[in-house]
């Protein structure tokens, strides 16, 4: 079918199988331009690893290692007339890719959070792997349903105690606004956001590996966490998600426990705001996003998802020196929170307005990026041709 981009506010509805294909082959050319890693993984899971950090994670650790991989994730595959999600026709192309190069890897759809999916990795590394040597937990979701009791959690994106007014901007119109969002009524938000972006999953998950013997002596572990800039704090840091994302970082030390007796080490890196599905959908971050792109590019200091995780794996998961900051967190996101950076990003949002955005500010930079998560906007790539929707998997049949 011929597949145009459709869109309802910060979701694509549709994705484009080549264009996605498009996307991972220059992920795969980045990792490979900075050659080998030193030391890097062998044997990686990737849980969350078919967009955003997690599959950049996913090409670091094969590209850039040699790794054989396992994915999971959550995602759809096209049914005839109707396209799959830009996750899955992703994970298509990096296993042909990884195939290609001689690299094994499988992948595994489904809800991680639950126990079922936990069995069904775990049985898929001990048939193939043995162990895993890396294991890399970047998954964002809205929801998540608890494995030992059922109840299902939805999290919420407000800030906490006081009522938060900013600007926001439309991205696909540029018109700048201010929005104003209440903060939580209930605990029960923040405890459910906790719950579904906290660290309690990826310890879960530790746990389980550890208990079937699968984790490999030295083991590493790492969760992705973000700061930002003040102007954002209401609204990320000391918000809803800044509560899940303090319980995920706290996690670390109990997870450290967990590894000790594996000689392993778990982490919580925290990386530059970037364009993704997840961060999209959160008010006010778009707009920060597309004036801080702005300055990162022109202090030629811009780095994507690829170049964040190439760089994690190189200069910080296996380099060493980690290089931790005074809470035992690695920071890739350096470059972002640099004071000259973040003065010119504070004075050019004082300044934004719906007339200047267009030229003050890298709008277009973070349009394409959206698009491209989807595979749309790639040159080189017919978007009136026919494309297969029906893409499978290699590896899931
Ligand atoms: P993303 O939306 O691109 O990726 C989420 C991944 O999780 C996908 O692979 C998806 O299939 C998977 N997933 C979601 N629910 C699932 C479920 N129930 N079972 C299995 N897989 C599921 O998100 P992104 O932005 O790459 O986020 C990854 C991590 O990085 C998150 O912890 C996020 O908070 C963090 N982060 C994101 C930043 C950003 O600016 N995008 C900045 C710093 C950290
Ligand atoms: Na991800």
């Amino acid at each position: 079918m011929i597949i145009q981009p459709r869109t309802r506010g910060f979701i694509c509805l549709t994705s484009h199988p080549e264009g996605c294909a498009e996307n991972v082959k220059k992920q795969i050319e980045y990792v490979k331009s900075k050659g080998q890693i030193n030391n890097g993984p062998k044997k990686v899971l990737v849980i969350g690893a078919s967009t955003g950090f997690g599959l950049a994670s996913r090409i670091s650790a094969a590209f850039g290692s040699d790794a054989a991989t396992i994915g999971v994730f959550f995602e759809k595959p096209g049914t005839a007339g109707r396209p799959g999600t830009a996750g899955w026709y992703n994970t298509a192309a990096f296993e042909t890719e990884a195939t290609k190069a001689g690299l094994y890897a499988k992948s595994i759809n489904g809800d991680a959070f639950s126990d079922e999916i936990k069995k069904q990795t775990i049985e898929l590394i001990k048939q193939d792997l043995g162990q895993v040597d890396l294991v890399v937990y970047s998954l964002a979701s809205p929801r998540r349903t608890h494995p030992k009791t059922g109840v299902a959690y939805a999290s919420v994106l407000k800030p906490i105690g006081e009522h938060f007014t900013n600007k926001t901007v439309d991205f696909h119109t540029g018109v700048v606004t201010n929005i104003s969002i209440d903060p939580v009524k209930e605990q029960s938000d923040i405890d459910n956001t906790i719950a579904v972006m906290g660290g309690e999953d990826w310890k879960f998950w530790i746990e389980d590996l550890k208990a079937a013997g699968v984790l490999a002596d030295g083991v590493k572990t790492v969760a992705y966490s973000y700061i930002g800039p003040e102007l954002t704090y209401p609204i990320y840091r000391n918000g809803t998600i800044g509560m899940a994302k303090n319980d995920l970082e706290a996690t670390v030390a109990t997870i450290n426990d967990l590894l000790k007796d594996k000689n392993g080490v778990s982490y919580v890196s925290v990386n530059k705001a970037l364009v993704t599905q997840s961060s999209s959908a959160i008010p006010v971050v778009p707009l920060y996003i597309s004036l801080l792109y702005k300055v990162m590019k022109e202090k030629g200091i811009h780095e994507g998802c690829i170049e964040q995780m190439q760089r994690l794996f190189a200069e910080r998961l296996y380099a060493t020196d980690a290089q931790l900051d005074s809470e035992g967190r690695i920071r890739v996101d350096d470059l972002e929170m640099r004071e000259d950076v973040q003065a010119e990003v504070a004075k050019l949002w004082a300044e934004v307005t719906t007339e200047n955005i267009e030229s003050i500010s890298d709008l277009a930079g973070y349009r394409k990026d959206f698009f491209n998560l989807f595979g749309f906007e790639f040159e080189g790539i017919d978007y009136n041709q026919e494309s297969d929707e029906l893409t499978q998997v290699e590896s899931i049949k």
